[in-house]
């Protein structure tokens, strides 16, 4: 604990500013965080710089699997955007209070909303592979927070309000751009569970009657520091299996690529839908 960095505005400064060189006066106002199932999406922007995450100082480099760690900056149907193709989870071995740092690095330079996927397991039993869930809220009672420590009131109050962290605004377009899609889309609660391992059957029942709708182990930190410094956000789970103990069958990271493989296509599709259609 001694020897990690004092998290201060400076901090999350130096490295807005390695990137600020890098894109000059190009002001992207959305950032997205890509999950599971989103990855194409990268590849999609059109480019005006890419910026790979080990070259920014202060930032975290990825350390997930299938995660490429890089920042694309650049316009996505038109709009600009500030991508981060790669995220990081706890699960990795990074501290909650890390998982703050591309959150208020966005806000820094000057990113006025946000839009974080991921690839999530099905509590509610009515969800199916495949359909999609707007985070209408979160429950997260276990691990830390991102805010821990020193707060830095560059970013907002020390007990800050989450009444509404996933932007009931931007939630509406989300579930109207779904009533054209091919995919289901619910509005639901999320479980943040720190993993890797998946749930045990128990969990997920106690889960259940805990009024959530999915879980997974990511997103929630991001959503938090976004609340904190009052970015509208919005929170997208790709429904990727039922969560354990539902089918009675193992679990594995295996079926949450395949899922997320095979809807790709069509979330896309909403996902550049989603985008046009955002204020
Ligand atoms: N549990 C937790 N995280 C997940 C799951 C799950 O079932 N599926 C995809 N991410």
């Amino acid at each position: 604990m001694n020897d990690r960095p004092v998290f201060n505005y400076e901090y999350y400064q130096r490295s807005a500013d390695y990137i600020r060189k890098q894109i000059g006066d190009f002001k992207p106002k959305t950032g997205i965080i890509l999950g599971t199932g989103l990855g194409d999406v990268a590849d999609l922007i059109e480019a005006e710089c890419i910026i790979p995450y080990e070259d920014i100082p202060n930032f975290l480099t990825s350390k997930a699997p299938g995660h490429k760690g890089r920042l694309i900056v650049g316009r996505f149907e038109g709009r600009k955007v500030i991508c981060m193709q790669g995220r990081f989870h706890s699960y990795d071995g990074y501290h909650f209070e890390e998982l703050s740092i591309p959150i208020r690095v966005m806000k820094i330079l000057g990113t006025q909303r946000v839009i974080i996927s991921n690839a999530a397991g099905a509590v509610n039993t009515e969800y199916r592979p495949g359909d999609i869930m707007v985070i209408k809220d979160h429950i997260k009672l276990t691990g830390s927070s991102p805010m821990r420590g020193p707060n830095v009131p560059e970013f907002g109050e020390r007990f800050f309000d989450t009444t509404n962290v996933y932007t009931p605004e931007l939630r509406k377009i989300a579930r109207q751009v779904g009533e054209d899609s091919e995919l289901t889309v619910h509005e639901g609660v999320y479980f943040f569970y720190p993993g890797p391992q998946f749930e045990t059957p128990a969990e997920i029942r106690a889960e259940r009657i805990l009024g959530a709708d999915v879980t997974g182990m990511s997103t929630v930190p991001e959503a938090l520091a976004a609340a904190q410094c009052k970015m509208p956000c919005l929170g997208l789970s790709l429904v990727a299996n039922m969560a354990a103990g539902v089918l009675g069958q193992p679990l594995s990271g295996d079926e949450v690529e395949e899922t997320a493989k095979m809807v790709a296509p069509l979330l896309l599709d909403y996902f550049k839908k989603l985008i046009r259609k955002l204020p």
